[in-house]
């Protein structure tokens, strides 16, 4: 990269620098590790870029958990092929590279299958990423998946501050990795691996970083994050309970949240840090994917309804206002009209506040995909709707209740319209505030007005805004 300067003294950046573009699908996770991905390239001398068109290097962070979400990466590579071709024909270079968990579970058929590709990178081996693109340089193409999670928490060290500017007022920061509980559904437990918990010592100083660089909220990530462990200054062992405390008392560092959590890992400590923290918001996403203790136990899920539910209820006793949100799977092999009553049955009883919702989709290599009574996909299809529906009302009831209460907001951006700002309720739901509430990065106490079908009003936000006003 070279840097110039204008007449106006203002650093600017030479015409010939590298751009990269990084498409992120998939989960948290994928999103924070496109971060880190962001900062490694650049200190090899890349800047970001928001266009396709525009960059010099293509990278897919990508999502294997169901079979579109894949697919979708092969279609986007026959578009970049075209790209691709249309740069060689200007003797430009695009390099082009697939990360993340499609990267891990094909590897090289994925040099095989789509020409374009110069680069595979897999979610443990991202340290190595400006080696593996010096390699492509030279002519190579590289396959590069072989390694352990730890050794990414070693060799990615907290990003440097300068690195972590632009991160907004709520930043992800993974705290585990990979997942031993072997869902016969998922892909997890192959494409991330066993799990891993990260240092203490690493998060702190990351999570450090994180707030002297403007960030109030922190979403600690893991696949299993509540199943993180790890031995504090005196070297006793501490869980994720443990850890939260720790975090909240990191001064300005607002707000702590947690996602995704197994229920057979939600210990006695973590439930008292619900109770005892104000920091650690009130919302917790905690999938069942199932009511049917049937489907549960082919599921590999081990626990039961009823195990769940009585959890919940140990949680709620702690932090009575906690809002629920879940995972939800239809059309698990086997599953019958009353083992999928069994999961609404569940959902009624327990009153989401959010939830994700799938139909089963047979994964390779996973136990589920050879297993007997696979159902069929129109049966899917209308239980997928069934469950949407009642899934859908129950949001829009949780919603309607905010309605009066006076809450506090983070404030993260500007809105759409002039005078109006967004923030976050603890509920995790999107509130439109007025700009007179206070400054991005603040907390405002305000009260609900009204509701907009994804996000909330606060008093004093629809009022019309003076720009619009005078054009009117
Ligand atoms: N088919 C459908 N949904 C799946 N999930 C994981 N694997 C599959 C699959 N094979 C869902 C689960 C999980 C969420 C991240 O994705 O509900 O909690
Ligand atoms: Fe997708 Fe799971 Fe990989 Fe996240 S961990 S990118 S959800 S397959």
């Amino acid at each position: 990269m070279t840097e110039g300067r204008d007449d106006r003294g203002v650093a600017q950046t030479g015409s010939n620098a590298r751009k990269v573009f990084i498409k992120t699908y998939g989960c948290q996770m994928n999103v924070y590790d496109s971060q880190r991905m962001g900062d490694a390239l650049g200190s090899d001398g890349y800047q970001p870029t928001e266009t396709m068109e525009d960059a010099d290097l293509i990278l897919l962070n990508t999502c294997h958990i169901r079979e579109k979400a894949a697919e979708k990466i092969y279609s986007e590579l026959g578009r970049i092929r075209l790209l691709k071709a249309e740069r060689a024909n200007e003797g430009r270079e695009l390099r082009v590279g697939v990360a993340g968990c499609v990267a891990q579970a094909e590897g090289h058929e994925i040099i095989a299958r789509a020409p374009a590709v110069d680069l595979v990178i897999g979610p443990q081996t991202y340290h190595r990423l400006p080696q593996a693109l010096a390699k492509v340089a030279r002519g190579e193409r590289v396959v590069d998946i072989d390694h352990a999670v730890e050794d990414k928490f070693d060799h990615l060290p907290a990003s440097q501050a300068g690195q972590i500017r632009g991160r907004g007022v709520a930043a992800f920061l993974t705290v585990q990795e990979g997942c031993d509980k072997f869902c016969t559904f998922c892909v997890v437990p192959y494409t991330r691996g066993a799990e891993v918990s990260r240092p203490l010592a690493q998060i702190l100083e990351e999570a450090r970083r994180l707030v002297a660089a403007g960030v109030r909220e922190i979403t600690l990530l893991g696949q299993n994050v509540n199943a993180w462990e790890s031995s504090d200054a005196q070297g006793r062992a501490i869980g994720l309970g443990g850890l939260v405390r720790q975090l909240a008392e990191i001064p300005n560092l607002l707000r702590l949240r947690y996602t995704t959590s197994h229920p057979r890992d939600m210990d006695d400590a973590l439930i008292a840090a619900h109770r005892d923290l104000p920091a650690l918001m009130p919302y917790l996403h905690l999938p069942v994917q199932s009511g049917s203790d049937r489907i549960l136990k082919a599921m590999n899920r081990r626990h039961t309804a009823a195990d769940y539910l009585r959890l919940l209820d140990r949680i709620r006793a702690a932090r009575p206002d906690i809002a629920l949100s879940g995972d939800f799977i239809v059309g698990f092999p086997g599953e019958t009209d009353a083992d999928f009553e069994d999961t609404l049955t569940l959902i009624r009883e327990v009153g989401y506040a959010s939830a994700f919702s799938f139909k089963y989709s047979p994964r390779p290599g996973t136990p589920g995909a050879t297993m007997e009574g696979h159902v069929d996909e129109g049966v899917k299809d209308e239980r997928l709707q069934h469950l949407q529906a009642l899934l859908r009302d129950q949001q829009a009831a949780f919603a309607r209740a905010q309605v009066g209460r006076r809450m506090p907001v983070l404030i993260e951006k500007h809105g759409r319209h002039p005078g109006q700002m967004i923030g976050r309720s603890p509920f995790l739901i999107p509130v439109v505030l007025p700009a007179s509430a206070g400054a991005i990065g603040a907390v405002a106490e305000v009260r609900i007005e009204s509701v907009r079908p994804n996000s909330l009003m606060a008093e004093g936000a629809e009022a019309m805004p003076e720009a619009m006003r005078l054009r009117a």
